[in-house]
């Protein structure tokens, strides 16, 4: 098996797949030999599926909120169903309310952890299930971001979910590593999607000059990442955070 299909055989859950981040993973766990199950709120990401499936891929497209445990059991029940088993778990899906503290409602604070927290745990708690039954080990990879590690004004709610995240993942990284079950965050610092869209000129020339390799994140730069986390190569580290920043936080 070569690199370019080094997941041949595995199939992989990528939650909020459907532009950003996620698709990006999700094309490239794919390009790699995987069959996806991408999850979205919307149709977004049956178009990504298509995309995959017209290149060659494996891709089914399951919509349903992460943050609600009914269509997370249908999203990991759809993914068995489709392909008979589950090797790779990405939890990517997230969002931002930003706001001071003192301006941020408590609807605010319960839709960032819920989305972004709550949701790693109603995943993960479903994904192990078939991950174990296989008996061949598995991947769960976590979007943190580098906010999680150093803070950042008007994102307490994110912050916190960020790092929550990141203990949640040490924490079952130690629960499955018996059972060859590797649990990984990534912290992006700052990647160009829709997420980070709408920033002025001025305030991307700011945000550059903080960052020693002197350009801001892609969604790929993120993907080759999760790729490489999910692969054989990377059996054995787990309860890691790899920070992809451009050196941002150092
Ligand atoms: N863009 C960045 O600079 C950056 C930096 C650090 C971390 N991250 C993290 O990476 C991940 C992806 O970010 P992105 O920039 O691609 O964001 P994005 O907003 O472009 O994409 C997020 C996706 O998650 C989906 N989503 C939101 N709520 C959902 C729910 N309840 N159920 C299912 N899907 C849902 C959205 O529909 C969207 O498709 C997020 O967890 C984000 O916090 C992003």
């Amino acid at each position: 098996m070569g690199l370019d299909k080094r997941l041949e055989g595995k199939v992989a859950v990528v939650t909020g797949a459907g532009r950003g981040i996620g698709r990006a993973i999700a094309l490239r766990l794919a390009a790699d030999g995987a069959s996806v199950v991408l999850n979205s709120l919307s149709e977004s990401a049956e178009k990504v599926a298509a995309e995959i499936t017209a290149a060659g891929g494996q891709a089914i497209a399951v919509r349903g909120d992460v943050s609600k445990s009914e269509d997370v059991a249908r999203l990991i029940e759809s993914a068995t169903a489709a392909y008979g088993r589950l090797d790779i778990l990405v939890n990517n899906a997230g969002v931002t309310r930003d706001n001071l503290l003192l301006r941020m409602s408590e609807d605010d604070w319960d839709t960032v952890m819920d989305t972004n927290l709550k949701s790693v745990y109603l995943c993960c708690r479903a994904a192990v299930k078939p991950m174990l039954k296989s008996r061949a080990g598995g991947r769960i990879i976590n979007l943190s971001s580098i906010v999680g590690l150093t803070g950042n004004a008007g994102q307490a709610n994110y912050a916190a979910s960020k790092a929550g995240i990141i203990g949640f993942t040490k924490a079952l990284a130690k629960e499955l590593a018996s059972r060859q079950v590797t649990v990984n965050a990534i912290a992006p610092g700052f990647i160009v999607t829709d997420m980070t869209a709408g920033l002025s000129e001025e305030a991307n020339q700011a945000l550059v000059k903080r960052i020693p390799l002197g350009t801001l994140g892609t969604p790929d730069d993120v993907a080759a990442v999760a790729a490489f986390l999910a692969s054989d190569e990377a059996r054995y580290i787990t309860g890691q955070t790899l920070t992809v920043d451009g050196g941002m936080t150092l």
